[in-house]
């Protein structure tokens, strides 16, 4: 009786120390893993390859806004075409994307500042912008979709083009 308390006692003991080792070799696991996640993710940001261009204050802040303004566009324009109202979803983008998008005052002379191939990027944005704009224009009486995807397709493909290439600053001198 008393033996047999006894093992049951140990055998708790041992238990209770294997779940205790097994739980802190997975923590020690885990903790390496998260250190190393750590170590990539400094690695990382400290190679930032892409192309500094430098803008006049003004037109670096009028810059950014737009590009808001753009990433608003896309939003309602997806909600307009879950709605179906394709007239609105075209308007906005005429509006927030395409050549009559106004960049502000001083946005307007970004594009003196800008790299021959990235002011090339702003066009080809505009363009598949007002593409995109026709073609959302022609679903009512087509009653094809498929247009509309690809010419948004070729818009987002721009943005994504031109924020892998460069990055922004204000000019401080
Ligand atoms: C011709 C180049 C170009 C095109 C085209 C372009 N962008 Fe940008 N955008 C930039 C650059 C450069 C930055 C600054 C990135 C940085 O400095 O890290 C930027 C920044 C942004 C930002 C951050 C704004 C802020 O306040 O910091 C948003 C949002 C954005 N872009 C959305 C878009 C969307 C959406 C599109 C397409 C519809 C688009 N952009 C098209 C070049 C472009």
């Amino acid at each position: 009786m008393l033996i047999q308390q006894e093992f049951r006692l140990n055998m708790r003991k041992i238990t209770a120390f294997l779940s205790l080792s097994l739980f802190s070799t997975f923590a020690i696991g885990e903790m390496d893993h998260h250190a190393m996640m750590m170590k990539h993710h400094a690695h990382e940001t400290s190679k930032d390859e892409r192309q500094l261009v430098e803008f006049p204050a003004p037109a670096y802040h009028a810059t950014l806004k737009s590009m808001r303004d753009h990433l608003r566009a896309i939003s309602q324009i997806q909600g307009f075409l879950a709605e179906e109202n394709y007239e609105a979803a075209a308007d906005a983008a005429e509006k927030g994307l395409g050549q009559g998008h106004q960049h502000g005052e001083h946005g307007n002379h970004a594009a003196r500042f800008m790299p021959a191939e990235m002011r090339q990027l702003g066009a080809t944005m505009h363009n598949a912008a007002n593409d995109l704009s026709l073609s959302l224009r022609n679903v009512p009486i087509s009653n094809d979709l498929k247009p509309v995807f690809t010419q948004l397709h070729r818009v987002t493909n721009a943005c994504v083009a031109c924020h892998d290439q460069y990055r922004l600053a204000p000019l401080t001198h």
